[in-house]
């Protein structure tokens, strides 16, 4: 598989939630996007360009089971919900409730608009390892307060790489008539997801990652009747305040500026590469085998697994922890030595070393990473 792929047949790729990884026949399209855009620029950007962006779009929305009218393109989550804080009007007293789990650039994000406003961003500490949903949402449910607005919570968090149990806190935010933001980064082509079964206020997902599309290409769904008090990070010839109804959402969002939005452009093309190739059922391969090996890498890292092994907390990602191993330098020499690419991530003080596992991996190279960490920490 990995030869449908650009990636350096020379390294063992095991980083694909970082950043994804684009199969060579998507590139193909994306690059033919951008040829078809610079042979006639202006006829591309207010034509075709445009029909091929709603259609692009109307494929997503059918793939993640909503309205084509909820979602909008975005070039990453971090645009999706920094446009989401600016525009939800935080007043002073009031509290965002979250975890301690958070992707840092959006902790930071949170941290920075909260400030702004005199409002203050609540972390419940989700204690690991996780044995039970009830207890996990019982330490999420005591940061609640009468003065909680929003809730923002990871559906596959970053650096510990967990599921968290979204449903149940979407159910019981909209019985308390609280905003709930689901940061899905990781889970659009990673874990099933219909959006219109979880019913969220607002979600946030990257195509680029799991679903395979080039970089720059991610969503921002909002539920039909909040459109309207979300605004757009930046405000361009969209923006026309006179406008209501359903187009408004696209109309707001859709045009920033001048772009390449060639990215956006290839849903089509990652959802056909997925089921030619029978993806999906590559993936579930791909799940039980990293579930096989986490004890094994638990027991080289003197890790404990973060949670049960199971489709209820974890997919093709797999994190450990041991504050006794210096996590980066295991990283750097793990790719300076062994040709190893994985990634470390710090969530507050503590640094985890995360795996991912595709369809274009192998066995092999789980076992040359256990054996790379054997040979290091010996
Ligand atoms: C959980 C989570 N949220 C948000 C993001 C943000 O992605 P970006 O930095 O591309 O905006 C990531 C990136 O890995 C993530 O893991």
């Amino acid at each position: 598989m990995k030869d449908l792929f650009h990636l350096d047949p020379t390294i063992t790729y095991l980083n694909h939630g970082a950043f994804g990884a684009c199969p060579k026949e998507v590139v193909k399209v994306y690059q033919d996007y951008q040829l078809s855009l610079e042979r006639n620029p202006t006829g591309w950007i207010t034509g075709q360009g445009r029909e091929a962006l709603d259609k692009s779009r109307k494929s997503l929305a059918n793939f993640l089971s909503c309205d084509h009218r909820d979602l909008v393109f975005v070039p990453n989550p971090t645009a999706a919900m920094n446009a989401v804080m600016k525009s939800i009007n935080l007043q002073k007293g009031d509290e965002v409730l979250t975890t301690n789990q958070e992707y840092g650039a959006l902790d930071i994000a949170w941290d920075y608009h909260c400030h702004s406003a005199q409002a203050k961003v609540v972390r419940s500490t989700i204690e690991l390892p996780i044995y039970s949903a009830d207890k996990l949402l019982d330490q999420f449910w005591s940061g609640l307060t009468d003065r909680t607005r929003v809730i923002f919570i990871s559906h596959m968090t970053s650096a510990t790489a967990l599921v968290m149990p979204v449903a149940d806190i979407c159910r019981r935010a909209r019985e308390l008539g609280i905003l709930c933001i689901v940061d899905g980064a990781h889970v659009p082509g990673h874990l099933d997801l219909d959006l219109s079964t979880l019913d969220p206020d607002i979600y946030i997902g990257a195509n680029h990652k799991w679903l395979l599309s080039p970089k720059g290409n991610s969503f921002l769904y909002v539920r039909t009747d909040l459109q309207d008090q979300i605004d757009p990070l930046a405000i361009s010839w969209g923006y026309q305040p006179l406008l209501h109804g359903r187009e408004r959402f696209q109309s707001y969002h859709q045009y920033q500026g001048t772009v390449d939005f060639s990215a956006y452009l290839c849903m089509d093309a990652c959802i056909e590469f997925r089921r030619k190739y029978g993806w999906e059922q590559r993936t579930e391969e791909c799940r039980s085998i990293l579930r096989k090996y986490a004890p094994r890498f638990a027991e080289v890292l003197g890790s404990k697994l973060l949670a049960p092994q199971t489709d209820e907390w974890t997919g093709q990602m797999a994190s450990f922890y041991n504050p006794a191993v210096d996590m980066l330098k295991l990283k750097e020499n793990l790719e300076r030595n062994h040709g190893i690419v994985l990634a470390v991530n710090r969530l507050h003080d503590d640094e985890y070393i995360r795996i991912s596992y595709q369809p274009y991996n192998q066995e092999a190279e789980l076992d040359h990473l256990l054996d790379g960490i054997r040979e290091i920490l010996r």
